[in-house]
């Protein structure tokens, strides 16, 4: 079972305030051009509909059936249903068939990879459903110390009656997130790695990197949590 599957109802309410991703990935989407794209984690739609709302066809991949249920659901009220196909699979090995121009992992899906083996067959499997000028777009983070000592440990309530509680390992460079609020409560385990680690992942899978910002607004990696990472295949 997912650790997705049982905060399904609650995530859209849990994720409420995180809205500045979903212009940059529908600009992402639209610059793409023809034929759908893909996104990896789509979770509950909550950029894959806008995406769909701005004309764009997706194909969703999701480990979680709970998931993947609520963005049917709220895709058919948006009524673009019609443009997202929507695949139960591993993003380690999508079942996609498709070769697309632009693939997506936002909001810190490649952070539930565990080590660099599955890192990378991950990279290398988006690469492979790549055509020759595509282009993997995603966003990572790294916590500062002020995040680790301002959280760790603590519940807190991050939306009305829904809280959450990071648990920091330094060592093991894990984030073991935990949520609960009416309607579901889960815990999960977040791997991360500092900028350098993804970029030499990013080499090894076959991908060369166009652009590593520091934050939606395109500014460049000046050091923060945040990368949004732009690679092309390497040719
Ligand atoms: C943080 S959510 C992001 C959802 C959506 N992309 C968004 O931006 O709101 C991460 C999603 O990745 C999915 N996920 C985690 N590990 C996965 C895996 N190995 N294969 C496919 N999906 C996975 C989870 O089920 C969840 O829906």
């Amino acid at each position: 079972m997912s650790a997705y599957d049982p905060i399904a109802r609650l995530y859209d309410r849990w994720s409420s305030s995180v809205i500045e991703d979903i212009s940059f990935y529908v600009e992402e989407a639209l610059a793409a051009g023809d034929g759908p794209v893909v996104e990896l984690g789509v979770g509950t739609g909550r950029i894959a509909i806008p995406t769909a709302m701005a004309g764009v066809h997706l194909i969703g991949v999701d480990s979680s059936p709970e998931m993947l249920a609520v963005c049917l659901e709220r895709a058919r009220e948006a009524g673009v249903a019609d443009r997202l196909d929507l695949r139960l699979g591993d993003l380690r090995r999508p079942p996609v068939d498709e070769r697309v121009a632009l693939l997506t992992c936002p909001f810190r899906a490649y952070l539930h990879l565990a080590t660099d083996e599955e890192r990378l067959e991950a990279l290398r499997a988006a690469r492979d459903l790549l055509r020759p000028d595509g282009r993997l777009v995603f966003d990572v983070f790294a916590p500062s110390r002020e995040d680790i000592e301002e959280t760790h440990g603590r519940w807190i309530e991050r939306e009305p009656r829904i809280d959450e509680r990071a648990d920091w390992d330094l060592a093991a460079r894990t984030l073991t997130l935990s949520v609960r609020g009416a309607g579901g409560e889960s815990t999960m385990v977040l791997w991360w790695l500092e900028p350098e680690r993804w970029h030499s992942l990013l080499a090894e899978a076959g991908f060369e990197v166009a652009a590593c910002y520091g934050w939606f607004d395109r500014r460049p990696y000046a050091g923060g949590e945040d990368t949004v990472w732009i690679a092309h295949v390497r040719k």
